[in-house]
C-alpha cells in the first residue's frame, strides 16, 4: 500500500516536472526578441558614445540577468563621471539626446526616489528605463548571470518563482510586496541550502573578478565555467524544487530570527545587523541580505499587511503542492 502510495507520487512529481518545464519554455524570450534587443542597446550606445563623451551604457536587470522572461521592458544605466552634474541634470541630458534620435515618450522622471528617464524606441516599439550611475545594478546583475550559468534548474526555478509572484500580485514593491531581484536572491539561497546543494557560494571562493563601487568593495569568483558540474550530485526534478522552495518559505523559515544571505551562502541572526526591530520605516520582517550592499535588506518594503500577504500566499502554494491534484493550473490562478 505504501510502495504505492510513493509510486503514484513521483509520478506525480514528473508530470508536474513536465507541466512546469513547458511553462518555463514558454516564458523564455525567443532568440528573435533577444537580437532585437541587442540591436536596440547597441544602437543607442553608439548614439550615446557619439553624443556624449564621457558618458557609457550598462544593461542590467531582467534583460541581463538571465531572469528576463519575453517582452519584458529594457533596463539601462548610464555611468557618466562627471562630479559637478546632478542625477536630475544627467537624466535631463540624456532625455534630450533621446528626443533629438526620434525616440517616442520620452519622459525625465527627474523627482523620483531614483531619477531614470523612460521612453520607447520608435523602430522596435521597445521600452526602456535609464537610470544614472547605479554601477552596484550592473554588478549584481552580473552575479545573478554567472549563478545561472552554473546550473539549469536556477534559472527554471526563478522563472516559476516570477511567474507565480506575477499572477499572484506579490511581486509589487510599490505595495509592500517583493521584487523580482528579490524572488531571484530567494531562488539562489534556496539551491545553495539544498543537500548536495546545487549552487556554491561565489562569494565565499577565491575571487576572480573584483571592482569597487564608491566604497564597496565586490569580489566573487566568476569563472564558473569551470564548475558547471558542481550540481550534478544533487538529481531533484523542478517539481521537487518547486515543492520544496514553497514548504521552506511556508513552514521553515524562521522569520522571526533569521536573516537570508547568499553572500555567507547560509542564514545568520537578525541581532547581527540589528534587524530586529523597526527602524523608520523599514521594518525587516522578512530579511533578505543584498550579496554587496549589505546594509540593505530587500525585505525592507514589506510592512505589517504586506507580510501576511506574502506569508499567506506561500501557504496557498505548499498547500497546492501537497494537496491539489493539479497544482501547475492551480498554483498561477491570477489573484
Ligand atoms: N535592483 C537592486 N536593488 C533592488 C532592486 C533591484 O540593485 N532593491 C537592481 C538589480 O540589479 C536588478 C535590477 O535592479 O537586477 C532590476 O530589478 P527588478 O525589476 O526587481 O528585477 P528584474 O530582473 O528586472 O525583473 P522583472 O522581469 O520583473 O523586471
Ligand atoms: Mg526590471
Amino acid at each position: 500500500m505504501h510502495a504505492k502510495k510513493v509510486i503514484r507520487r513521483r509520478a506525480d512529481l514528473e508530470n508536474f516536472t513536465i507541466q512546469l518545464l513547458e511553462i518555463y519554455k514558454f516564458l523564455i524570450p525567443s532568440a528573435e526578441e533577444e537580437m532585437k534587443r541587442r540591436k536596440f542597446f547597441s544602437q543607442l550606445d553608439g548614439v550615446v558614445n557619439k553624443k556624449w563623451p564621457g558618458a557609457k551604457l550598462f544593461l542590467y536587470g531582467s534583460c541581463a540577468n538571465a531572469f528576463g522572461v519575453r517582452n519584458s521592458d529594457i533596463d539601462v544605466c548610464l555611468n557618466v563621471e562627471d562630479k559637478q552634474m546632478s542625477k536630475a541634470e544627467l537624466v535631463m541630458r540624456m532625455a534630450e539626446i533621446l528626443e533629438a534620435d526620434n525616440m517616442q515618450n520620452v519622459q525625465a522622471l527627474t523627482h523620483a526616489r531614483v531619477p531614470i528617464v523612460k521612453f520607447t524606441d520608435s523602430v522596435t516599439g521597445i521600452s526602456c528605463d535609464i537610470c544614472v550611475n547605479n554601477m552596484l545594478a550592473v554588478v549584481n546583475t552580473k552575479l545573478l548571470r554567472d549563478y545561472a550559468k552554473i546550473d539549469v534548474r536556477l534559472r527554471q526555478l526563478a522563472f516559476i518563482v516570477k511567474h507565480w509572484a506575477k499572477c499572484r500580485q506579490v511581486n509589487e514593491t510599490y505595495r509592500g510586496t517583493l521584487s523580482s531581484y528579490a524572488y531571484v536572491l530567494m531562488c539562489i539561497h534556496f539551491l545553495q541550502q539544498r543537500d548536495p546543494p546545487i549552487l556554491p557560494c561565489l562569494q565565499e571562493m577565491q575571487p576572480t573578478y573584483r571592482v569597487k563601487v564608491g566604497k564597496i568593495e565586490c569580489a566573487y569568483y566568476d569563472q564558473v565555467e569551470s564548475i558547471s558540474h558542481f550540481g550534478s550530485q544533487n538529481k531533484d526534478s523542478l517539481g521537487e524544487l518547486v515543492t520544496s522552495f514553497f514548504e521552506y518559505w511556508a513552514f521553515q523559515h524562521n522569520y522571526n530570527h533569521v536573516v537570508i544571505s547568499v553572500r555567507t551562502g547560509g542564514t545568520f541572526s537578525k541581532d547581527e545587523k540589528d534587524w530586529t526591530r523597526r527602524i523608520g520605516n523599514e521594518r525587516h520582517l522578512i530579511c533578505i541580505e543584498d550579496p554587496f550592499e549589505i546594509s540593505h535588506d530587500l525585505g525592507r518594503v514589506v510592512d505589517k499587511h504586506s507580510i501576511r500577504v506574502l506569508r499567506d500566499e506561500f501557504y496557498r502554494a505548499a498547500n497546492i503542492m501537497r494537496h491539489d491534484c493539479n497544482p501547475a493550473v492551480t498554483l498561477f490562478e491570477p489573484y
